[in-house]
């Protein structure tokens, strides 16, 4: 798939409305008061929307939130985007009622360059997930160019992020530029030893990754829960640990690949064991492998940091989706604070997948530390599993 696509810097947007699709899934509080947890992603939407607003463009912005299908669903407007949006800006963003009714149509032809509205949802819509023509056709009419930086939903075949370039020339925003050029890089042409830590609790949710980097990387380093199914596939026993039974032979016929193409895979040498899933279960550190009946495996134990924090350090490129224990429970987070820790120290492109790794990163402290944090979750685990993503696909070429 070629990454190499035209942006906002390739076409002429002054005065001309632009309909700019962001990723604006920005996690909300559970009590309903509208609060936005972490706007990071509305954030990371500032350096295009910027730019175009410069320009003399007319903004549509656009998203969605949540899974609505199909149906207007309160909790999931898009209003305390707007008002958070608003204040990043400094500026008005005009809220639409709809994603292409009457409201959005009679506000998006009343809009005037360096003006900015938001659409709903555009989840709202039925049509959207099913990348119905009739929908796409019904927000391109809105504009003349349309605009992506939606990275998050790049994965997605959707009316609002691949549809709608079918009706107009069809570009990208420096976010998804950015995040093409640092993880498309790593994986074209890595700085290398190019390193790949895999972590996160099922070996089935990261099959292609796994796969994929056996062919880029020079290690692959797996933590987290799916490490259980790999220990029980070598014989180990694992208690209570999280196990996929029916990936067992997944994970040998992985090993033997590494060993075929003469890729280091490292598996976790020793667990941090607890007798409960709870943060302040008991818990003490056994050889993988040995995990009794009653007890189950939170987190890598110490040897194994020691072992991985070795790894990334003479790495030129390290790449980390998933982390490598529960690290929500502060006495399991050890093995993920330590690798994020080694992350922050070494000389090595340092790319952090979104999602939970990227939650992880945040929240101890080292996210300005690393060259990239990504913000897509689902889009850039298909990116590194070497899918193509129909959000870029849909782009002009450069
Ligand atoms: C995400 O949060 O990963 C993106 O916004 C995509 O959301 P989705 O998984 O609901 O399509």
């Amino acid at each position: 798939m070629n990454y190499n696509k035209k942006t906002v810097k390739d076409v002429d947007v002054r005065g001309k409305k632009v309909l700019l699709r962001c990723d604006f899934n920005v996690p909300m509080a559970k009590d309903g008061s509208g609060v936005i947890t972490d706007d990071k992603r509305i954030r990371a939407a500032l350096p295009t929307i910027q730019y175009l607003l410069e320009q003399g463009a007319a903004v549509i912005a656009c998203s969605h939130m949540g899974k609505p299908k199909g149906q207007v669903k309160p909790e999931l407007s898009l209003k305390p985007v707007a008002v958070r949006l608003s204040e990043l800006l400094g500026q008005d963003v005009i809220m639409a009622a709809d994603v292409v009714g009457p409201d959005a149509q009679a506000k998006a032809a009343a809009l005037q360059p360096g003006q900015i509205m938001l659409l709903e949802n555009t989840r709202f819509e039925k049509g959207e997930t099913k990348n119905d023509p009739e929908l796409a056709k019904a927000m391109a009419s809105m504009a003349e160019v349309y605009v992506s930086d939606a990275f998050g939903a790049v994965h997605r075949a959707h009316a609002s992020t691949a549809g709608v370039a079918d009706y107009l020339p069809a570009v990208s925003g420096f976010l998804i530029q950015k995040e093409l050029e640092v993880i498309g890089g790593a994986l074209a042409n890595p700085k290398r030893p190019l390193v790949a830590i895999l972590g996160g609790s099922k070996v089935s949710s990261k099959i292609g990754v796994i796969n994929n980097l056996l062919e880029i990387a020079d290690t692959v380093i797996i933590g987290g829960g799916m490490a259980y199914t790999f220990s029980a596939a070598q014989g180990g026993t694992v208690g209570d640990s999280l196990l996929e039974a029916d990936w067992e032979s997944y994970a040998n016929d992985m090993v033997k690949k590494a060993q075929e193409k003469g890729v280091k895979f490292l598996l976790p040498v020793d667990t941090v064991i607890a007798n409960a899933f709870a943060p302040d279960a008991e818990s003490k550190v056994v050889p993988t492998g040995s995990i009794p009946d009653g007890w189950q495996g939170l987190d890598i134990g110490p040897e194994t940091v020691k072992l991985y924090c070795d790894a990334v350090a003479d790495a030129g490129t390290v790449i980390w989706n998933g982390p490598m224990g529960v690290f929500e429970f502060p006495k399991f987070a050890k093995g993920t604070e330590a690798v994020a820790e080694a992350l922050s120290k070494t000389d090595a492109i340092t790319i952090i997948g979104g999602g939970d790794s990227a939650a992880a990163v945040q929240q101890l402290g080292y996210a300005d530390r690393m060259t990239h944090i990504s913000t897509g979750g689902g889009a850039s685990l298909e990116f590194m599993e070497g899918k193509e993503l129909p959000g870029v696909a849909c782009l002009l070429d450069a």
